[in-house]
């Protein structure tokens, strides 16, 4: 008889997950109150909510964010999410317009970022969980695998002036 442990000691190399998206789930402390913040920033619209919990999607699956309410007294750790990248529809001028809406909403900006392969400016939500738009500059995947590489994942500041019109 085959136990489930057993199992757990055999390999199976041809099973590779083929992931076709993904989505995230965070705890927050108050549910409704970043959703709003969810969808007035990052422009998302929610698709299901309960009284601990809110889903937001981007407009295209059912839900690419939920929102869950954290135990009482909860407080973000040293160890979990560091940051959630979301690469943009558009170039450059894109990615500076955006940061100019988080300016002007006031939303905490951490720093701009080149990482060779494209650019990124970094920001909190109401929790403090960080997120960033990225705007990719090398379209093809290998040439990034590899530039990524080459200058070892890098992430140096850099000066992006935000965009208002
Ligand atoms: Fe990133």
């Amino acid at each position: 008889m085959t136990t489930k442990n057993d199992a757990s000691q055999s390999t199976n190399d041809a099973v590779k997950p083929r992931v076709r998206r993904t989505h995230l789930s965070l705890f927050v402390a108050d549910p409704e109150a970043s959703a709003k913040w969810y969808e007035d920033v990052l422009g998302m619209e929610v698709t299901a909510r309960g009284p601990e919990w809110v889903f937001l999607s981007y407009g295209l699956k059912h839900h690419d964010i939920a929102l869950i309410r954290a135990e009482d007294g909860a407080r973000p750790g040293g160890i979990g999410l560091q940051h959630y990248g979301l690469e943009i529809d558009g170039d450059l001028d894109e990615l500076r317009r955006l940061y100019g809406m988080l300016l002007s909403k006031g939303v905490p900006v951490v720093k701009t970022t080149d990482h060779k392969v494209g650019f990124g400016v970094y920001f909190t939500d109401p929790d403090g969980n960080r997120f960033e738009f990225f705007c990719e500059t090398v379209q093809d995947d290998e040439e990034g695998k590899r530039i990524l590489g080459a200058h070892n994942a890098p992430s140096e500041t850099v000066d992006l002036d935000p965009l208002y019109t």
